[in-house]
């Protein structure tokens, strides 16, 4: 199948964030072009207090059970995840950073290499790290997408975990969420009240106008019997520029009972379309619905920086030009490879967005 230009575009960016990842160059702050390119793409930030859900919305973005989740510290070191759409009928499979040249088919395999992988760096304590994890899935069945896994925000240190925890996620979360081109998913558990989320805090410190900020409500199956969330999910308790999405995840005995995605998916979609209270917003509710909002808003946010990361990607290719072509320094082999491998993609990107402009209508291809 012919993919649109914007998916392709979409699909670059997506390659050029790979490749400067894979160079070790990103905030690496050695200045340059490449660094600034990496964060002029955009990405997508999980947030939220612990065990709000943040690990069980990725998944179901994903529409695949690959992290680790559950109650308490799960998640102890950020996690990017790289979502790569390939040809309709390619088999499905993802590559670590850190492993390089296996390819995982086996999605349990992926869950148990972030654990161990979790441990070699913080040890088996309740420790977290800054150093972030990087997984790229490469699948026919999802949108290109960066998305960013963070452990959860709490009020106070367990056992074995420093006093300086509480603030040392926060700002690691941070560092994530207060860059202007990182889309903020703000989960809060419908179970709580909102005005005590502490993903809508933080969401509204680093973005008060919430151009970039999605609200997600989660645990709506938990709510006490009698009430329901449509002051929020309608707007009135807490007022976004994007509209909030409600979310039905598996439960703690659907994990423990193996439900499956394609299963969870289908009784979510069942709650929305069942149910008295959300029935009339049923089809504007679950995750199915929260990544095609996502993809959507992604292909606008990269629609509307064309022209800056057009002239960032000129700025690289020509850094880069000059950099292969300087005799004088010596580059390592894999480094070299990379670094062509930016460059081309760089140039295909350039070359596919003049296409587009070529074609009379930029930005209009939907
Ligand atoms: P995280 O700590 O924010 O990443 O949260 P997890 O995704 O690990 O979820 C924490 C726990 O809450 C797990 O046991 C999930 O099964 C459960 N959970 C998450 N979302 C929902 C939901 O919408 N409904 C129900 N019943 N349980 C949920
Ligand atoms: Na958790
Ligand atoms: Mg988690």
């Amino acid at each position: 199948s012919k993919m649109t230009t914007m998916e392709s575009l979409i699909g670059l960016v997506n390659r050029i964030q790979r490749a400067c990842t894979v160079l070790g160059d990103h905030g690496g702050g050695d200045g340059g072009a490449l660094p600034t390119l990496w964060e002029a793409l955009p990405s997508v930030a999980v947030v939220g207090g612990q065990s709000s859900g943040k690990s069980s919305v990725l998944e179901s973005i994903v529409g695949r059970d690959f992290l680790p989740r559950g109650s308490g510290i799960v998640t102890r070191r950020p996690l990017v995840l790289q979502l790569h759409k390939t040809e309709e009928g390619q088999a499905e499979y993802a590559e670590f950073l850190h492993v390089p040249k296996r390819r995982f088919t086996d999605f349990s395999a992926i869950r148990k290499e972030i654990q161990d992988e979790t441990d070699r760096m913080t040890g088996k304590t309740k420790q977290i790290s800054p150093v972030p994890i990087h997984l790229s899935i490469y699948s026919p069945n999802v949108v290109n997408l960066t998305l960013i896994d963070l452990p959860g925000l709490t009020k106070v240190a367990v056992e074995e975990q420093p006093e300086s925890i509480v603030q040392d996620i926060e700002n690691m979360v941070r560092s994530y969420v207060e860059k202007p081109n990182c889309i903020i998913l703000a989960i809060s558990p419908a179970n709580q009240d909102i005005a005590t989320s502490d993903a809508i805090k933080l969401a509204r410190e680093v973005d008060p106008t919430g151009e970039r900020t999605f609200g997600v409500l989660t645990k709506l199956d938990l709510m006490d019997k009698g009430t329901n969330a449509l002051d929020v999910l309608e707007g009135r308790a807490y007022r976004l520029q994007h509209p909030w999405v409600g979310i039905v995840n598996r439960s703690q005995a659907d994990i423990n009972k193996n439900v499956d995605m394609m299963a969870a998916r289908r009784r979510e979609r069942e709650y929305f379309a069942t149910s008295p209270d959300y029935g009339h917003l049923a089809n504007k509710m679950g995750s199915e619905y929260l990544a095609k909002l996502l993809s959507r808003h992604l292909e606008n946010v990269i629609r509307s920086r064309i022209p800056s990361i057009t002239s960032l990607i000129n700025k690289t290719i020509d850094e880069l030009e000059s950099e292969l072509n300087h005799l004088g320094r010596p580059i390592a082999v894999d480094a070299g490879a990379q670094l062509y491998t930016i460059l081309e993609l760089c140039r295909a990107f350039d070359r596919i967005f003049k296409e587009h402009l070529d074609g009379g209508r930029p930005g209009g291809d939907r």
